[in-house]
């Protein structure tokens, strides 16, 4: 049989505009008649019929509740555009990072590459019938959209008359791996499901000494713990580690992927993954077994990642760090150099005092991974990270999660080489603290206020720009508040040279910089679904090895002090204390 195509009629929807990783709006939302598939059209529009038709696209995400439908949808719009091709992981699951090696490296049964993808994913947000669901469009380089494109998609989501479908074409079982044809009014297209994991686990196998970290994972001493927060993550975590690597099953936490995760939320850090924190012994329930040596866990998409020693936290920046200081002797694919290191303006400078001291060029980006990628494509940048748990190489242009588990256990495992026979194991905190007495400690937290008003946040922001004219002012208020704190030398608000295209952003966080190195940095979160999440980044350097030990939150109490009350952040938004403390 051959399908048709049907020019469906629809008017605009408010608010389609993309944030910074693409649409992400309530499911109920997006099940409105028409509201997918006027972002859909719309993104066919922006990219043009020229690079539709014959295309061959990936459709797929974490799984959370409506991807199914939302998949057999995109199949046919993709069908009634002219597409050739679509290619979708088995039960429609691929991680973020898995999508941009299949971008880049898969090569289809017929011989085809993929042009680009729909990622079906709200990330870290929760999902399920009354939480978040979410769509971005990645590129033929295997990375998210960049802002002339979902500027374009944008503008068409406001103008849109009709959108194209195929009718007659029988939705496709996407559970089972093969290739099914169908005839088209011009000509065949082909719907190509296949396993989620071979692609990714391939170009992982490509990067990573997988022998030395076998040994480590299946050495008596070391004992490991990944969880997957019922994200897509698990279906990756059980062929790498358990499978290939030769990790115990018992190993693995929360790894079946689920549309609504487990009723969570699937966001890798000290509040969101309570299980992996307790486990650790990290909750204040101190766990009676001992913990394991090494915990990692994912968010919904897997791109995330959070390292955890035995009672131990890493922070994200200081992860990158470590990982840029030890990648050419612990990882085969960094073993010729790293072209450059990168990090978003937020993250600590951790990774700073590593560039300047193997003298790596070094790059201070926005949040937001598709900052890093122009650098990749650029062939300057090798290792880069983000505070908001992103951390990721050129390899592909997505942060990646299972990525950074194999990083640090591929540093584990280099240190621990000559060790596992016998001798202690050098631990995911001996690593840390050793990093801190060569380069010194950067302190560093993170207060997230979630959901407030979006008015009230933005009064916030506009109070603290305002703020930024007069130092001395600032330091009078200060001073006021704490004589322990040093004293503002900078404020700003961030703003951003792309050094390969010249593009120029602003607006990127408000600064404010002070004489003995430590910062303050206030951010509203672009990714949120509902009001406004403001972030406030507080950072302080140590450089005196003996001075390098304490707990961070006593490190930071004074800045942290001055911070809240600096930003009138209680009379702001009427919260004494934030949702998420990092
Ligand atoms: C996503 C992006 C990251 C970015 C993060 C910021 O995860 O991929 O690159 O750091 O959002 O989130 P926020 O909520 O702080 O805007
Ligand atoms: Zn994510």
């Amino acid at each position: 049989m051959v399908f048709k195509v049907a020019r469906v009629e629809t008017t605009p929807f408010d608010g389609q505009k993309p944030g910074t990783s693409g649409l992400r709006k309530k499911v109920k939302v997006f099940m409105q008649p028409h509201y997918l598939q006027n972002f859909v059209q719309s993104t066919f529009n922006a990219l043009g019929a020229d690079k539709v038709r014959g295309a061959t696209l990936v459709v797929s995400g974490d799984g959370r509740y409506y991807s199914k439908d939302a998949i057999q949808i995109i199949i046919k719009m993709a069908a009634a555009n002219g597409v050739r091709r679509i290619w979708v992981g088995q039960n429609g699951l691929l991680s973020t990072p898995a999508v941009s090696a299949v971008i880049r490296e898969r090569v289809g049964p017929d011989g085809s590459k993929a042009n680009g993808a729909f990622i079906l994913t709200a990330s870290h947000n929760p999902g399920g019938p009354h939480e978040d669901f979410g769509i971005k469009y990645n590129m033929e380089n295997g990375g998210p959209a960049p802002e002339g494109i979902t500027d374009k998609i944008y503008s068409n989501t406001t103008t849109i008359k009709e959108y194209l479908i195929a009718e007659g074409l029988p939705d496709v079982d996407i559970s089972i791996i093969g290739v099914t044809s169908f005839a088209g009014p011009e000509g065949q297209f082909d719907v190509d499901v296949f396993d989620s994991a071979s692609d990714y686990v391939k170009l992982m196998k490509s990067i990573f000494d997988f022998q030395s970290i076998q040994k480590l994972l299946t050495s008596p001493k070391f004992t490991f713990c990944y969880d997957a927060l019922h994200g897509v993550a698990g279906a990756y975590a059980k062929r790498i580690f358990v499978e290939e690597l030769g990790a115990k099953e018992s190993s693995l936490l929360n790894c079946v992927p689920k549309e609504d995760f487990g009723g969570g939320h699937p966001d890798p850090n000290l509040t969101y993954a309570k299980e992996l924190v307790a486990r650790m012994g990290l909750g204040k329930t101190n766990t009676e077994q001992e913990p394991p040596e090494f915990g990692a866990a994912a968010d919904g998409d897997a791109d995330r990642n959070m390292i955890l020693g035995k009672r131990f936290f890493v922070t994200p920046s200081d992860s990158v760090a470590i990982i840029a200081a030890n990648a050419v002797q612990a990882i085969p694919y960094f073993s010729g150099g790293l072209k450059g290191v990168a990090r978003s303006m937020p993250t600590s400078a951790a990774l700073d005092v590593v560039a300047k001291n193997l003298n790596l060029k070094f790059f201070e980006v926005p949040t937001g991974w598709k900052f890093f990628g122009n650098l990749m494509d650029a062939g300057m940048c090798s290792v880069c990270g983000e505070e908001s748990f992103g951390t990721g190489s050129d390899h592909i242009r997505e942060k990646d999660g299972i990525w950074a588990v194999l990083a640090w256990l591929s540093i584990l495992a280099y240190k621990n080489k000559d060790n596992l026979g016998g001798g202690k194991l050098v631990s995911v905190e001996d690593i840390v603290r050793q990093h801190w007495s060569t380069y010194g400690r950067h302190y560093y937290t993170r207060y997230d206020y979630e959901n407030v008003d979006a008015g009230g946040a933005k009064e916030l922001m506009a109070y603290l720009v305002k703020l930024q004219s007069s130092l001395t002012e600032v330091n009078n208020i200060i001073k006021g508040i704490r004589s322990d704190v040093s004293k503002v030398v900078h404020a700003d608000e961030f703003e951003y040279k792309d050094p390969v295209d010249g593009s120029i952003s602003k607006h990127q966080g408000i600064r404010y910089l002070f004489e003995d190195g430590s910062r303050l940095v206030f951010r509203l979160s672009g990714t949120g679904s509902e009001g406004a999440t403001i972030r406030l980044y507080i950072e302080q350097y140590e450089k005196d090895s003996s001075k390098t030990g304490r707990d961070s939150q006593d490190a930071l109490a004074p800045l942290v002090d001055v911070a809240l009350k600096l930003s009138k952040m209680k009379e702001f938004t009427g919260r004494s204390v934030p949702t998420v403390i990092t």
